[in-house]
């Protein structure tokens, strides 16, 4: 089948390339990312590959339906950029990465933690303009510390196994607790309330959802334990970035580790660097010392890329022909019944 792959990096072509060895699909590679605007790219293709930070809504769904589309195929897990209610509405199944390495994105939010608690990247720039004063480089041992994890799926369970593994006290917050979790050494499940309070560490590890937009906001900051250290790998939403501003000012965050930003669509994964920054908060997180920001790089390993895009071109071949979509993200099952239309839920298309 042609696939129209958006927002096409160096790091993803080569994988989709090295993979389609086995499938045989036609990948045709576009840079635009997926918007209204840029749909009509996307005529004689019978599916789109979809990334983060496309804007796959309504209107980009009928757009691409009338170029012939019949596939949405995400290259990743997080689906919060999708209409799936849209989508059900035009027929046009969504199709998801739903697992391809908890292990890149855990191992990213640790080596966050780890770099902006010992001071990493302010060491690294010194001793390159040869300044090899220790001043303001005091960090603190991890090891004894209270690290709370919100969000045990996937991801979170391995954030949480290595702070243990670290000798961290380890508060894990999710709504359906995992026994194997709880079982290991120096964790426990707990509430939002215990783990502001108590938690010198807290990183984000729970989808973007109606429910967890901004759940880190003034009122959660104020509850927290001064001095407190921010991880989100997550999604940049979860966070009320102007709230973070403030919480940092104040000191009440000792640290703020971000892969992800709230506003990044249009931002992150583009060489920006020849011009004026537009986005005053962005611009104002990136002043702050005990802030690093790195531009939702946790997936970006070898092993996470070749996975994604076997999965990616597992399900398109799934689709094409006719077998069952294992991977589909279904609006009925993420937004309620009542948003996938009359027909409900839909069995595999048939054999194209
Ligand atoms: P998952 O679905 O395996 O785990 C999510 C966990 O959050 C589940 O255990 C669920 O019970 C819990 N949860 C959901 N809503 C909750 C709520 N309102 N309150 C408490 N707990 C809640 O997801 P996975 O694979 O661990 O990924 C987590 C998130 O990480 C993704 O949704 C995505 O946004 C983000 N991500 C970021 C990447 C990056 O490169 N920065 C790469 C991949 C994922």
């Amino acid at each position: 089948m042609e696939i129209a792959v958006f927002d096409t990096h160096r790091f993803d072509r080569e994988a989709l390339e090295r993979a389609n060895v086995r499938y045989g699909h036609r990948l045709e590679f576009l840079e635009p990312r997926l918007t209204s605007a840029t749909a009509a790219l996307a005529q004689g293709s019978g599916a789109v590959c979809s990334f983060v930070n496309d804007r796959v809504d309504a209107e980009a769904l009928e757009r691409i339906a009338a170029a012939g589309v019949r596939l949405v195929a995400l290259r990743g897990a997080g689906y919060n950029h999708v209409d799936l209610a849209a989508a059900a509405r035009l027929g046009i199944p969504v199709v998801r990465v739903p697992e391809y390495s908890p292990h890149a994105v855990a191992e990213h939010a640790i080596a966050l933690l780890l770099a902006l608690v010992r001071g990493i990247p302010r060491a690294r720039d010194r001793v390159r303009d040869l300044n090899f004063s220790l001043e303001g480089l005091v960090g603190f041992d991890l090891h004894g510390k209270t690290a709370a994890v919100a969000g045990a799926g996937r991801i979170g369970k391995v954030a949480a196994r290595i702070l243990a593994g670290f000798g961290c006290r380890v508060l894990v917050y999710d709504r359906t607790p995992d026994p194997e979790i709880a079982a290991l050494p120096g964790v426990r499940y707990t509430d939002l309330d215990e783990v502001y309070r108590e938690s010198h560490v807290i990183s984000l590890h729970v989808p973007l959802t109606p429910e967890t937009h901004h759940l880190l906001d003034a009122a959660a900051f104020s509850r927290m334990r001064r001095g407190v250290y921010v991880v989100n790998t997550g999604r940049g939403a979860l966070i009320d970035t102007r709230a973070l501003i403030e919480a940092l000012k104040s000191g009440k965050v000792g640290g703020a580790a971000l892969d992800v930003y709230e506003e990044e669509e249009g931002i992150f994964f583009r060489d920006l660097s020849d011009q004026v920054l537009q986005d005053d908060v962005l611009a104002r997180l990136l002043t702050f010392p005990n802030v690093l920001v790195t531009a939702h790089q946790a997936f970006l390993t070898r092993e996470a890329l070749d996975n994604i895009a076997d999965t990616t071109l597992a399900n398109v071949t799934a689709f094409e022909r006719g077998e069952p979509l294992v991977n589909e993200v279904r609006a009925a099952d993420v937004l309620g019944p009542a948003l996938e239309g009359e027909d409900g839920p839909r069995a595999a298309p048939p054999a194209v």
